[in-house]
Formats: C-alpha cells, structure tokens, sequence
C-alpha cells in the first residue's frame, strides 16, 4: 500500500473509532490529525517521510528520547519474568525496588509508596489520604482543600476540584466539592519594581491569612512547585514553597507537592521542591517516572500519615485501589529511567544543555513579539503579543509545517523538550521557532 494512502486510511479510521482527549472533535474537520508511524530520540515520524521534533516531550512525559535502546531492553526483559500482578496482598522486585529508589531520593523522609497509573489519579488519592489521615486523627472537620489561582491538577472529578482553569472546570462545576483557591505567586503578576521573590512572600502571607482563619476545616494546600504548567507555564519563587511549609506547619495543614510535571529534573533539580528546601507531607509522581513509556503515579508519604492508617480496625486503613496498581512493566520501566538518572549523571548534564538552550534561545527572547521570556531548567516558556483568538492553534499548525511539534498553552509559546536534545536540534527548534515569529500577521 502506498504510504500517503496508509496514512489517510489510519486517520480516517481514527477520527470514526477513537474520541480524542482534550479535544473538540469538529475542529478536526479543518485541522488534520498527525499520523505517526514511529519515533526515535526526539523524533516523531509520519508514514510519508515527514518527521516532527517533539519539543514538548509528548505532553511531558519523555526523558530521555522515543525508543530509548536501555529502557526497551528492561521492559523487553521485565516481560519475559512477569508482566503484571496484583499489588493487594502480593508483591514483586520491580514495585519493591522502584520504591525503595524513591524514597532514597527523599533521603529517606517519604518512605512510604501508594502507587496508580495517571497523574490525575495520584491527585485523588492524596486528597483521600489526606483527609482520612485527619479523620483517624480525630479531626473530621478537616474536609477542605486550597489550591493556587490558575493551578492544574487533573481532570478527574476530585483533581478537577483542585483545579483552577475555566475551561476545564466550569462545565463540570455543579458535580464538584468546592475549594478555595488563594492568590498565585506567578511572578509575572509582581507590581513594578518588586522582586519575585518579594512578591513570593507577599503571596505567602496571603496564604498563611487564609489558613490562619480556615485551618479548622482545611485538610491540605495543594500546589505545584516552582511551575504551575498547563496554566501557561507560570514560574514562582521558592521563597514561596518555604514559607507555605512553615505555614502548613504553623495550622496543621498537610502540604500536596503535585510533582507530576516538576519532578524527575523537569526544573533542574531532581525534585522541584528540593529548591525550597522543605520537604511535603505528600509528593505526587507520574509522567517523567517510566521515561514517558508507561502509566505511572505515585503518591510518596511520610511515616507519621502512614502510622496514623496502621490499626487492627480495617477501616481506619487506605481502601483505596486500582486494578493495575505497581504494574510490573511499569515500574521496570520506571527503574530503567532511575538507572539512567544515575549512570549519565542527567542533572549535571542537563545544566550545560539547559545553558545552551537559553543562549541559542536570546534570538527568541529578544523578539519584538516576545515578552516574559522565561526559563527554569528544561522548561522554557514567553507570551507572543498577538489579537488571534485562534493564536494557539495556527501556531502549531505553521510549527508542524516546519518539523517542530508545539502546543501552545493560550498565547504561551514553550519548550520542554527530551532531556537528549543535541546542539543541532536546539539550534533547528530556535531558529525555526523564531521564524515562526517573524511570519506572524502583525498584532
Ligand atoms: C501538575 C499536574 N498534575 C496532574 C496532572 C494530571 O496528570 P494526568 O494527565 O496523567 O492525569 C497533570 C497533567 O498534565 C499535571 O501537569
């Protein structure tokens, strides 16, 4: 068969059989669906010869490039041993040692591991903790949740609760609990001539406002640390996760690390949340954790909340499943990508390529039609001043014309790349994302 005509043939039978996420389907009537027939490093590629640099690590779960040779090879291996087993009442040496790994990486302080598959159900199951945590502790007035303006948690009914993006949240807005979400310490929202830093702490003392009145009730703050991402990628300082710590602290409120997009070296550091120093009452896993291979969550806890679940009375445990819960193939998976961390020292490395990301990137930061360019470790992120409601999806609609795959978020161009980028592909993804730019209709 000819390759244009597999091509069309699977998008046709794609658009009658799959409803896909994230997505109003009558726009694909105009805007045609990317057939990929396979990837390699940081390529994706279609059955015709055309290929995409994937410059948002497929919705930033890849690490370490498509089809990565070492984690092949333990999956290929992991599936001739044992390829799936329930976590109830069974055990098996990938989910043990993935755990023992994670909590070493927490020097030992969240030594604890309640595994799920996505991101969003990691974010339920930590609000369930936490509130069952207060209730064993004889506090049951402890039902609420804060969160951040403009956070992003997930999707699922008690994540989307937590969430603060109109877009996702309002339709659904009668079915969910209610939460209060508190002022954003998004430095872009700094008054002239203030710090982010400054502005951080400003922020904080809202917060530690509101828990001062409210902790009776409050369970737990909820934030993503340093980058709250599918908002517009907003960068905060860590003054703010420090002092949002010693609040907690103060009112007796847990603090949710939502790490699902920060962790495994997405802001430089291993976890994003090392930065502040502190140290959350729950750390919440997924996405990087397989190498962006496999569905993987993890929500990480301290041994105080787990003592206060231990009991002969079975309802004072966690009763809280899911079928494919500490998947074995997913967890080898996920110690592959550790094995990887470790022996190409990836936080080291990671500096340097960051580095000369952001210089090649000055070609961007300096255009007329950028502002707020921003970058924290493999994260990279501007607004482009523009008047086209549509901005977003002709964006990456002219980025596909030139090999890069970009999803901008609203007017928020960013990169967030595989951690294996080369010079050549920094270069090609700068100076073809700057060109971009320059078409641009004027604003
Ligand atoms: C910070 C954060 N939390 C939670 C989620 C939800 O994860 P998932 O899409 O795997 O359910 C996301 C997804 O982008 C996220 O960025």
């Amino acid at each position: 068969m000819q390759t244009s005509t597999r091509s069309e043939l699977l998008l046709k039978r794609s658009l009658a059989a799959i409803w896909h996420p994230c997505t109003q389907m009558k726009q694909h009537e105009s805007l045609p669906l990317v057939p990929v027939a396979r990837a390699e490093g940081c390529w994706l590629h279609d059955f015709d010869g055309r290929r995409y640099l994937d410059a948002v690590s497929s919705w930033w779960v890849n690490l370490f490039g498509h089809c990565n040779p070492r984690i092949n090879a333990a999956i290929a291996d992991q599936l001739g041993t044992l390829e799936h087993v329930l976590l109830a009442g069974f055990s098996h040496e990938p989910a043990v040692a993935l755990s023992e790994r994670l909590a070493r990486a927490t020097g030992g302080r969240l030594g604890h591991c309640f595994y799920a598959s996505d991101g969003a159900s990691a974010v339920e199951i930590a609000l369930k903790m936490s509130f069952h945590y207060w209730r064993n502790m004889g506090r049951p007035r402890k039902t609420r949740f804060v969160s951040l303006a403009g956070s992003y948690h997930g999707e699922t009914l008690g994540a989307l609760a937590v969430t603060d993006v109109r877009l996702f949240k309002d339709t659904y807005a009668p079915l969910l609990i209610s939460s209060d979400q508190v002022v954003s310490p998004d430095w872009r929202l700094a008054e002239r001539g203030e710090s982010p830093r400054d502005y951080a702490g400003r922020c904080a003392q809202a917060l530690e406002r509101h828990l001062e009145q409210y902790h009776d009730v409050i369970a737990a703050l909820i934030v993503e640390p340093l980058v709250q991402g599918a908002t517009g990628m907003a960068m905060h300082d860590a003054e703010y996760l420090r002092m949002a710590r010693a609040a907690c602290d103060r009112y007796q409120v847990h603090l949710i690390a939502d790490e699902i997009m920060t962790g495994f070296g997405r802001t430089g550091t291993f976890f994003a949340h090392e930065q502040a120093g502190i140290t959350p009452d729950f750390l919440l896993l997924s996405k990087g954790i397989t190498g962006g291979y496999l569905p993987l969550s993890v929500v990480m806890t301290r041994d105080a909340v787990y003592q206060a679940f231990y009991d002969d009375d079975v309802a004072r445990g966690f009763l809280h499943s899911h079928s494919y819960t500490g998947n074995a193939l997913a967890c080898r998976a996920a110690t592959a990508t550790l094995d990887i961390f470790e022996q190409d020292r990836v936080i080291e490395v990671n500096r340097a390529t960051s580095a000369r990301l952001t210089s090649a990137a000055s070609v961007i930061a300096q255009h007329p039609r950028v502002k707020h360019f921003r970058s924290i470790g493999m994260i990279w992120a501007f607004e482009v001043e523009t008047a086209d409601p549509q901005f977003s999806q002709r964006f990456f609609a002219s980025a596909l014309e030139r090999e890069l795959l970009l999803r901008p978020l609203g007017n928020t161009v960013y990169f967030m790349p595989p951690y294996v980028i080369g010079g050549d592909e920094i270069e090609l993804l700068v100076q073809r994302c700057a060109a971009l730019l320059d078409a641009l209709p004027a604003a």
